[in-house]
C-alpha cells in the first residue's frame, strides 16, 4: 500500500496561484492545489508527511493503531480485551468493551467548557432560530428516555423517525442510542408506502414524527404520511408526535401522543446504561441492485470511532468552529456528520430545516453571514445548483467566516469544484471531496485539508486503516491509470455489520463479487488510481442511480412502475445530467389494449412519486412496444442507457433477441 502514498516531488503552485483554463473532464485535469501556509499553520494535522507516518502506521500496526485510537477517541464504561474479531464477511470491533454512545455525544462535555456550548444551531424555514447548549442537549435527551422508558421500549427494540430537520429529530436519536434502541431514520420525502415498508422490515414499535415540517413554504404533512402508513404496519404500538407547524392532525386514542404532553413533568435526570461494543446502534434503508431496500446495520463502538475520528481530521475540528452540513438526518451524512462524529467531538453544530432556494436562492449564503458558519459540508449537485443560478446571489454576501468546504455523495465535475473553491471558498478554503458510502458509516477516501494536495474531481487518498485497491472482474489489481472495480480489503471499525434480517444477502451483495477474495468488500463504484496513487471514482457500476446525490435502485423503479395496472413492463436507467449527475429515464410497456399517452405518462411520473418518494419521479417516460432482451431474457440496460442518452446503439449486440425492438425505440420521441 506504500505506493498509494507516493506524491510528485515538485509540489505546484499554491492555491492562489491558479492555472486558468477550462476544463471538461476529469481525465484531463492536471491542476494541484496544496494547502496553504497558514491553513497548515492552524490544522490539527499540518503536512503530508505526519498523514503519511500515521496512515502507515495504520495499516502496518492496525491493532496498536486502533487499541490507541478508541482508548483516545471513546468513553468506556468497560474497556474492551479484543481490538478485532474477523471472520469475514463477519467483523466484531473492540469486543468485551462496554459504552454508552450518547454519553459519548453528550455526558463527556458536562463538567467542562463545553457545557454551555452551542450544540446545535437551528434555523427553521420561516426564519426561525434555537440555540442548544451541551447542557440543555442533554436534558432533552434525558427526559426523552424516560418518556421511551414509559412507554416499555427495551433495549434492541426498533424506533422509526420520520421528522423534519428540527433539533427534536437529533434529540430523538441520541434518545433511542442512551436507551439501547435501535433507530431508523426515514427521511421525510419518502412516501406512506416507502416508510411503511421500512417499518415492517424492521418491525417498528414507535414511530416519531411531526404535525409537518416547512418545505418551500408549505408544510409536509407527516403525521398525515404516517397514518397512511400504518394502515399496513401492525408492529407499531405508539406514535409520539412533535409539534412543529401547528397544522391539523389527527390523533389516534390509544395510539397517537403529543411529545410536549409525554414530555411533561418527568425526571430530568436520565442514568445511562452501557451496551456492548456490537450492540446495534442504526439500521439505515438504502438502495440496492434489488427491488427492497438494504437495512443496514450499524453497531456502536466502532461506528462512533469512525465518525468522531474522520470528523476531527476531514473537517480539521476547533473548539470555536460553526459546522454546517446540509444533508438531512435520513441520510447516513446526517448520522455521521450531523449527529454522531459531531457532537461526540463536542462541536457547534448548524441545521436548517428547508429547502436552499427558499425565500430566494441565497438562503444558504445568508444564513453563513448570519450565523458566522466556518464549514460548510453539502453535496455536488446543490453546489451545481448554486452556479446555475448565478453568481449574484452569492455575491450579495461575506462569507469571510468560512475556513473549510466539504463535497460528498457523487463524484464533483472540475467545474463545480472550481466554482465552490472560487465563489464560495474565495480560493481561501479548501475543498475535502469526501467519499464514502452509508454501508462504510464514515469517510473512507478524502483529503485532510491541512495535509494533502487537492486535485479538482479526486478524493485523493484513502483515511487512516481503510486500504482501497482498484481491481479487474477477478479481484485483481489493475495498472495505475486503468479503470476498475473499487474494493476495500480490510475491515475498519465502522463498516456494516450485516443487512437487517438478510444476511446472505450482505454475503453475496458485498463480499461475493471476486471468487478467492471473499475478504473484499464491494463498493459497487467503478474508479481509476492515478500515477500518484488518488483515488479518481467514477460513480455505481452496478443498477444503482445516483440522482441529485441521492441513491436509487433501477430495480426499485421498476417494482414501483409494474405495480401500477397499465404497466406490463418496465425498465429505469441514468442518463447524465448537468445539474443532477444523472436523470431518471424509464422505458414502459402497456398492457394490451391500453392507449399510450401524455396523461398516463403524469399518472406513472406521480405513481411512482407515490409508491417511492419525490426523488424518485421519472424525469422521462418512454412507452415501448418490447424492451431490448438477451435470449435469457433478461433486460439489456447498457442499450436503453445508449437510446436515453441519444446516442447510437453501438457495442454487441449479438445477445440480443429481437434487434427491431431497438430500431423502433429509436424511432420514438
Ligand atoms: O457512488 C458513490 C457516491 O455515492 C454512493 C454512496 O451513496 P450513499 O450510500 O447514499 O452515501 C452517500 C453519502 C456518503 C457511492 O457508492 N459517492 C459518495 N461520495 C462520493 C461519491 N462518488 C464520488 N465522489 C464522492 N465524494
Amino acid at each position: 500500500m506504500g505506493g498509494v502514498l507516493q506524491l510528485p516531488k515538485p509540489m505546484p503552485k499554491p492555491v492562489t496561484n491558479v492555472m486558468d483554463q477550462t476544463i471538461t473532464s476529469v481525465s484531463r485535469e492536471h491542476r494541484i492545489f496544496r494547502p496553504s501556509a497558514e491553513f497548515q499553520r492552524q490544522a490539527n494535522l499540518g503536512s503530508l508527511s505526519a498523514y503519511k507516518k500515521l496512515y502507515e502506521e495504520s495499516v502496518n500496526s492496525p491493532e496498536k493503531f486502533w487499541r490507541r485510537e478508541a482508548e483516545s477517541h471513546l468513553v468506556w464504561r468497560k474497556r474492551f480485551t479484543d481490538v478485532l474479531k474477523w471472520t469475514p464477511p463477519h467483523a466484531k470491533w473492540f469486543t468485551g468493551g462496554r459504552l454508552n454512545i450518547a454519553e459519548n455525544c453528550l455526558d463527556r462535555h458536562l463538567g467542562t467548557a463545553r457545557e454551555n456550548k452551542a450544540a446545535i444551531i437551528f434555523e427553521g424555514e420561516p426564519g426561525d432560530v434555537r440555540t442548544i447548549t451541551y447542557r440543555q442537549l442533554l436534558f432533552h435527551v434525558s427526559r426523552l428516555a424516560h418518556v421511551f422508558e414509559n412507554l416499555g421500549l427495551n433495549a434492541g427494540d426498533r424506533v422509526a423517525i420520520y421528522l423534519p430537520m428540527v433539533p427534536e429529530a437529533i434529540v430523538a436519536m441520541l434518545a433511542c442510542a442512551r436507551i439501547g434502541a435501535v433507530h431508523t431514520v426515514v427521511f421525510g420525502g419518502f412516501s406512506p408506502e416507502a416508510l411503511k415498508a421500512r417499518i415492517n422490515d424492521c418491525k417498528a414499535r414507535l414511530v416519531i414524527t411531526a404535525d409537518g415540517g416547512w418545505r418551500r413554504g408549505k408544510i409536509v404533512e407527516l403525521k398525515a404520511n404516517v397514518d397512511k402508513a400504518l394502515e399496513g404496519a401492525p408492529s407499531v404500538q405508539t406514535v409520539l408526535v412533535l409539534r412543529r407547524c401547528r397544522n391539523e392532525v389527527s390523533m389516534r386514542d390509544g395510539r397517537d401522543i403529543w411529545w410536549h404532553e409525554a414530555w411533561e413533568g418527568g425526571p430530568n435526570i436520565h442514568k445511562a446504561k452501557a451496551f456492548d461494543s456490537e450492540h446495534p446502534l442504526f439500521i439505515l434503508y438504502t438502495s440496492g441492485s434489488t427491488g427492497k431496500p438494504k437495512g443496514v446495520l450499524h453497531t456502536s463502538a466502532g461506528f462512533l470511532l469512525g465518525a468522531k475520528m474522520t470528523a476531527q481530521h476531514v473537517f480539521d475540528l476547533k473548539e470555536n468552529d460553526r459546522y454546517f452540513c446540509s444533508a438531512d438526518i435520513g441520510w447516513i451524512t446526517g448520522h455521521s456528520y450531523v449527529v454522531y462524529g459531531l457532537l461526540s467531538n463536542g462541536a457547534t453544530v448548524f441545521i436548517y430545516e428547508g429547502a436552499p432556494n427558499h425565500p430566494e436562492p441565497d438562503r444558504f449564503w445568508r444564513m453563513i453571514d448570519r450565523h458566522g458558519l466556518t464549514i460548510l459540508y453539502t453535496a455536488p449537485t446543490a453546489i451545481r445548483a448554486f452556479m446555475r443560478w448565478g453568481d449574484n446571489y452569492v455575491l450579495r454576501h461575506r462569507l469571510d467566516s468560512l475556513r473549510l468546504l466539504g463535497s460528498v455523495g457523487e463524484p464533483i465535475n472540475p467545474e463545480a469544484w472550481m466554482w465552490y473553491h472560487t465563489m464560495i471558498g474565495k480560493k481561501r478554503c479548501p475543498i475535502v471531496d469526501t467519499w464514502w458510502q452509508t454501508e462504510t458509516g464514515a469517510i473512507m477516501i478524502t483529503p485532510l485539508p491541512g495535509a494533502t494536495p487537492l486535485k479538482p474531481g479526486s478524493a485523493t487518498l484513502p483515511f487512516f486503516g481503510v486500504v482501497p485497491k482498484v481491481v479487474d472482474s477477478l479481484g485483481h489489481e489493475v495498472p495505475r491509470g486503468t479503470g476498475g472495480k473499487l474494493v476495500i480489503t480490510r475491515p475498519w471499525p465502522s463498516m456494516l455489520r450485516t443487512l437487517w434480517g438478510e444476511d446472505d444477502r450482505y454475503k453475496r451483495g458485498y463480499w461475493g463479487e471476486f471468487p478467492g477474495h471473499e475478504d473484499y468488500y464491494f463498493t459497487g463504484d467503478g474508479a481509476r488510481q492515478d500515477k500518484d496513487g488518488y483515488f479518481w471514482i467514477v460513480g455505481r457500476i452496478d443498477d444503482v442511480l445516483n440522482i441529485s446525490g441521492h441513491r436509487l435502485g433501477t430495480a426499485e423503479v421498476e417494482s414501483a412502475l409494474v405495480s401500477h395496472p397499465a404497466v406490463a413492463e418496465a425498465a429505469a436507467v441514468g442518463k447524465p445530467d448537468d445539474l443532477k449527475g444523472q436523470s431518471l429515464v424509464v422505458f414502459v410497456t402497456l398492457k394490451a389494449g391500453i392507449p399510450p399517452g401524455d396523461a398516463l405518462k403524469e399518472e406513472l411520473r406521480a405513481h411512482v412519486a407515490g409508491e417511492i418518494g419525490a426523488m424518485a419521479r421519472p424525469d422521462q417516460i418512454r412507452f415501448a412496444a418490447g424492451l431490448p432482451k438477451t435470449r435469457s431474457g433478461k433486460i439489456m440496460r447498457r442499450i436503453l442507457k445508449e437510446i436515453a442518452t441519444g446516442g447510437e446503439v453501438r457495442g454487441d449486440t449479438t445477445t440480443l433477441e429481437d434487434f427491431s425492438v431497438v430500431a423502433s425505440l429509436q424511432a420514438e420521441e
